[in-house]
């Protein structure tokens, strides 16, 4: 059994999802292009679902944080000019707008933003943290690198107490499914989360904390201007896509952040719940390979 092979397995895909997914690929560059074309047109159509339309209350508010913050032209990384969408825009992009403490934070450079979150006590829960989790990465000298970017929901017990992303039973198996697409952490991948900082017993996060966590998500996606956001379960999706949608309407298609392409798939913790679900976050992994060469 071949590395690849070993990572499907604990990944609970067998041969047949793996031949499945190889007959995929081969099909995958006459099929792109209509691949695309369908995606458009079958966003275009369900693009009334996404947005702020509908939505009210608090969840709006929680949704919105991350779009309410200002990115403007001047700031990030310019790694590569604004490539004209191929894929689709759906109805989310950060407004020009936003308040101080957002305009201060989208100025930062990288160092700037990790003693930023480092000494951030702009909610509650910096009360009872043990570290704050920033992210993990391949991170060079003065930009970053990583063509992939990772964005799950918030800390846990181990990633509080050991200031790393991802690194329990559910890192384990995020671990297993990069390497089925030929990824691994420390390569060519940055992995964070929306909150920083554990909500106490896990819960989920608040409006509010999504609100203050919000500028930070947002300059680390505009510092590393990753090509593709994969948004791993349905609190990050729903964050970084300003929507209140349901992860099953979300998933199989490309939206964007910031213009960056962004795919939706379960998470990890979910899936070690739902074993059926592998296959479907199969399926959203060998999107986004596809995606990825396609976006530029
Ligand atoms: N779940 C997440 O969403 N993020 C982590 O870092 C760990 C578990």
């Amino acid at each position: 059994m071949n590395r690849r092979d070993q990572f499907l397995g604990e990944m609970g895909l067998g041969p047949v999802w793996r031949l499945r997914a190889r007959a995929a690929q081969q099909t995958t560059q006459q099929t792109t292009q209509q691949t695309t074309q369908q995606t458009t047109q079958q966003t275009t159509q369900e693009a009334p679902r996404v947005g702020n339309a509908g939505l009210s209350g608090e969840a709006t508010s929680a949704a919105a944080a991350l779009h309410r913050v200002a990115v403007p032209a001047a700031v990030g990384i310019a790694r590569r000019p604004a490539e004209p969408l191929r894929t689709v825009a759906t109805s989310v992009q950060p407004a020009l707008a936003g308040d101080e403490r957002s305009a201060r934070i989208m100025g930062m450079d990288w160092a700037a933003l990790r003693e930023a979150v480092a000494r951030c006590q702009a909610c509650a829960l910096h009360a009872s943290r043990t570290h704050t989790v920033f992210g993990v990465g391949e991170v060079g000298v003065g930009e970053v690198r990583a063509e992939w970017m990772i964005v799950g929901e918030a800390p846990g017990a181990e990633e509080d107490a050991r200031g790393e992303p991802f690194v329990g039973q559910a890192g384990k198996l995020l671990d297993s499914m990069l390497a089925a697409i030929g990824l691994n952490r420390k390569q060519n991948v940055y992995i964070t989360n929306v909150l920083k900082c554990r909500p106490p017993g896990n819960r989920n996060p608040a409006p509010g904390e999504v609100a203050q966590c919000g500028p930070h998500l947002a300059r680390q996606v505009a510092l590393i201007r990753p090509r593709l956001i994969l948004a791993m379960g349905r609190f990050a999706a729903q964050a970084l896509l300003d929507t209140d949608a349901s992860i099953t309407s979300l998933r199989g298609r490309v939206h964007r952040y910031q213009g960056v392409p962004t795919i939706v798939t379960y998470h990890p913790a979910y899936l070690l719940r739902t074993l059926p679900d592998k296959a479907k976050a199969w399926q959203d992994l060998c999107l986004a390979r596809r995606t990825l060469p396609a976006a530029f």
